[in-house]
């Protein structure tokens, strides 16, 4: 029922009545209030939600009217493209295994206006310089994700901020709790204050599978700091700025990995498994700076993205990298997971399939979506978890990742990720 006058609809949205009036004329398609009577226009919620919607876009996202009017048809909002080379960028742990990697694709495809590396070593920051030429789009910050002011000064006239600095290698943040925690955790509140401070558009934060159900501190650190990306996007107030985060397992190669290690124990005849029930998700880095990208194009603010990838068996890892060496079970070790999980159980409540991800969306939503009218909805108790996935990997495809064709980039480079 239509019931509310447009004295109302401005006191609830905070803007004046002139105002309303005039969206009210240049939105005719949209608002449709009846009239009483006596001739005055009465609104119904359906009709609140499309000025607050109006507000978003014409306000908070700057856009023109007639822009504005086209976001507002039904369908997919998406279609926004991003001009990168007018995109400046800042990436926290940009000399790091995903770090580079995403400079390498970014450069490469995308030709970003400048790509600011933030991190503390420089020794990386100077071996990474010579190892893209010297290239110009790439800046060199030190800096520490502890230091608010020095990220501040950063940010400044950057438009969007991936943010993949952390300590992450569980037994170090096992034995130094207090630094994981002021890395982690007070690292990602000063992003998101320094990013609302100097007016980025989009932050996105790159999340792990260990913050699901945390069993050991890095993940309880990453799942604090999810948190602190979801939900910071109540603090940006009349500003624009908007966060959401990524996650993903374990990467394919990484330092530390499955896959050297086996390859470094097949050399003696014998391996080691903990536990021969274990799964893993497969994900390369090409796969997670392409999830990044998607975050960037579809956020519109406390999100949480994740990719639809295979999974495979441990056993099945150890068939295809040495199928002549004996197996020892050692047993799973602490802090370790039988399978991966990419999403939770109260997450799967909000989760929808979208676009080849699934999508936690945010349980507290500050604006109205235009994005995921394309969206499904997941099953009821979803859980992504990687023993209970649709997708697996063969011997056949994993020995092929492994010792795939030289001539193919992406898999002779599955070896030396990191190392
Ligand atoms: N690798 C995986 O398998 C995986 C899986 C899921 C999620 N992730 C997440 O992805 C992100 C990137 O991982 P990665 O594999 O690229 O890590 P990485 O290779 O260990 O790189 C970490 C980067 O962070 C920087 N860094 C560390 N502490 C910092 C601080 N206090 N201030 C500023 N920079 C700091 C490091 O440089 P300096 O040491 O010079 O500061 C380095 O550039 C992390 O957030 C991680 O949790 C990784």
């Amino acid at each position: 029922m239509n019931t509310m006058r447009i004295k109302e609809i401005g006191i609830k949205l905070g803007v004046p009545v002139s105002t309303i009036r005039f969206w009210q004329n240049e939105f005719t398609e949209f608002i449709r209030p009846e009239r009483t009577d006596g001739g005055q226009r009465r609104y119904s919620d359906e009709d609140l939600t499309r000025f607050a919607q109006i507000k978003e876009l014409v306000y908070i996202k700057k856009m023109s009217l007639d822009k504005a009017r086209q976001s507002l048809q039904p369908g997919d909002a998406s279609r926004e493209m991003i001009d990168w080379s007018k995109t400046s960028i800042l990436l926290t742990g940009g000399t790091g295994s995903f770090g580079k990697h995403f400079c390498k694709v970014m450069l490469a495809k995308y030709n970003p206006k400048v790509i600011r590396i933030y991190s503390r070593d420089e020794l990386k920051q100077h071996d990474m310089a010579i190892e893209f030429a010297h290239d110009s789009r790439l800046r060199f910050f030190i800096g520490d994700v502890r230091d608010g002011e020095r990220l501040r000064r950063a940010m400044n006239g950057v438009d969007f901020v991936v943010h993949a600095a952390a300590l992450k290698q569980v037994p170090a943040c096992e034995y130094n709790p207090f630094e994981a925690v002021k890395t982690n955790v007070h690292g990602a509140k000063n992003v998101i204050d320094a990013a609302i401070d100097t007016g980025v558009k989009k932050v996105i934060a790159l999340s792990t599978d260990k913050a699901v159900n945390p069993v050991n501190l890095y993940g309880a650190t990453k799942l604090c700091s999810d948190k602190l990306f979801t939900q910071g996007n109540a603090y940006v107030g009349e500003g624009k700025t908007r966060f959401a985060c990524v996650r993903y397992g374990n990467v394919i190669g990484s330092r530390g990995s499955v896959i050297p290690v086996f390859l470094k124990q097949k050399e003696s005849g014998r391996i080691t498994i903990t536990d021969p029930r274990m799964t893993r998700f497969w994900i390369t880095l090409d796969q997670a700076v392409e999830l990044v990208l998607n975050g960037f194009k579809y956020m519109e603010g406390g999100e949480i993205f994740i990719p639809k990838i295979p999974s495979m068996r441990i056993t099945d890892l150890a068939k295809a990298i040495a199928p002549e060496c004996a197996i020892d079970e050692i047993g799973i070790r602490p802090g370790e997971k039988l399978h991966e999980a990419l999403t939770g159980e109260d997450e799967g409540r909000t989760a929808v399939s979208y676009k080849g991800m699934y999508v936690v969306l945010p349980n507290f939503s500050w604006w109205n979506r235009q994005n995921y009218a394309e969206a499904v909805p997941v099953p009821a108790n979803f859980v992504y978890t990687s023993d209970g996935n649709e997708e697996w990997m063969t011997v056949e495809q994993l020995r092929e990742l492994v010792y795939g064709p030289a001539s193919s980039v992406e898999k002779s480079e599955l070896l030396v990720v990191n190392g």
